[in-house]
């Protein structure tokens, strides 16, 4: 067994014989970047500060001959041949470095599909590199020529090589930029998109049980993150809460229903605060709560959604234990301008 150890964070991961330094890293729920997995893209390049690996066959373009005398390999390929092998990867506290926003991506609008009264769905596909980002990872969108100010949207899907991004956005009624997606973007316009943005991400670092509470579109990056950690085969039991004003509200109903049923570790309920319906929850979330939970303070805990939603709901779960460290918020704070991370975080 090889001891792959994370610099500068210091966590160690076991690697059994015959993994990839990829494989054993995703195992400890550590999401490398990667799209090919077999050492021809480049994507899951890291550098390689001290021990021993077969890089096996990999492609020059994805990785030079200058890059393997810097010390660099293609961890999909990597296989560990010493005791121990350390590679830089992520920042202090072990989580992922963020990719660097950038402004004016451009993307066509492929489909739009209604997904409640109040909620459209967008897809875009870029017309260009496609977007790096991690799960629960937010854009900005918006025309100024058209009236609607640039808004935050968080980003529905877990990353596809086509790049295709999912946002779900909820109309509100005097709203500029909503009003313009729900009334004027059309199938086959042209959109400008900046990010990603923001740091409501997994944390690679923790191995516990999840608990994911949203309202309205908070489950949009809540969507994000679970595709992400059920896709990579999480192991621990991840709950989803979602609450709506009437069953008419809820919605991506049919892909929960998939996951819970493919998954055994996933779970899924809905809670209605101005209806009652024997078979769903019935009440706001922090109320519901304590009847579900005794005791949170081993959870992992994401809360997306109105900024009110977020403070109550996690008052509710700080109540049962959970720890600040590992109560991760969104609030979806109105005309919230985006703030590029410092240097240090991002992907060099
Ligand atoms: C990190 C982040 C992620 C976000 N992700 C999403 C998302 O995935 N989907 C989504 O639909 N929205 C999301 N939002 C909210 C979004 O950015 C906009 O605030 C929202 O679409 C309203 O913008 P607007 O231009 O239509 O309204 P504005 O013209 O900004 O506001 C018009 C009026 O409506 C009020 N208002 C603004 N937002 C709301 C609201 N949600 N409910 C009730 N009244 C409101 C304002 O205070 C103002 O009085 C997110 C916000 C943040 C900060
Ligand atoms: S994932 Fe493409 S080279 Fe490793």
């Amino acid at each position: 067994m090889t001891e792959i150890c994370l610099s500068p964070s210091g966590k160690v991961v076991e690697s059994q014989p015959g993994d990839t330094v990829l494989a054993a890293l995703e195992r400890a729920g550590y999401a490398l970047p990667n799209n090919c997995r077999a050492g021809a893209c480049g994507e899951c390049k890291v550098r390689v500060m001290s021990g021993d690996f077969d890089q096996g066959m990999v492609l020059d373009m994805a990785l030079s001959q200058e890059e393997r005398a810097q010390g660099y390999g293609l961890m999909c390929m990597a296989k560990p041949t010493s005791d121990r092998l350390v590679i830089e990867w992520g920042t202090e506290d072990a989580k992922p470095k963020l990719f660097p926003p950038q402004t004016r991506q451009p993307f066509i609008v492929t489909d739009r599909i209604p997904r409640s009264s109040r909620i459209v769905e967008l897809h875009l596909r870029p017309l260009g590199t496609p977007m790096r980002y991690w799960p629960g990872q937010y854009v900005v969108l918006g025309d100024a020529p058209a009236g609607a100010p640039p808004r935050c949207y968080s980003i529905a899907n877990a990353p596809r090589p086509d790049g295709e991004i999912v946002l779900q956005v909820a109309r509100v009624d005097d709203g500029l930029t909503s009003r313009w997606i729900h009334d004027s973007l059309a199938i086959g316009a042209y959109v400008s998109v900046d990010g990603p943005y923001g740091t409501f991400i997994g944390d690679p670092s923790v191995e516990t049980p999840v608990l994911c509470l949203a309202a309205g579109t908070g489950l949009a990056p809540i969507l994000a993150l679970t595709e992400a950690a059920l896709r990579r085969n999480y192991r621990q039991p991840v709950t989803l809460l979602v609450s709506a004003r009437s069953r008419a509200d809820l919605y991506g109903e049919g892909l929960l229903a998939y996951w819970q049923t493919r998954h055994r570790n996933f779970k899924y309920r809905a809670a209605l605060t101005r209806e009652t319906d024997p078979a769903l929850l019935n009440g706001r979330l922090p109320v519901v709560l304590p009847g579900l939970f005794e005791d949170l303070s081993s959870h992992s805990v994401f809360i997306a959604g109105s900024p009110d939603f977020v403070a109550d709901c996690t008052r509710a779960v700080t109540a049962l234990g959970a720890k600040p460290g590992q109560i991760h918020t969104e609030g979806y704070f109105g005309q919230a301008q985006p703030e590029a991370p410092p240097p240090e975080q991002l992907v060099a």
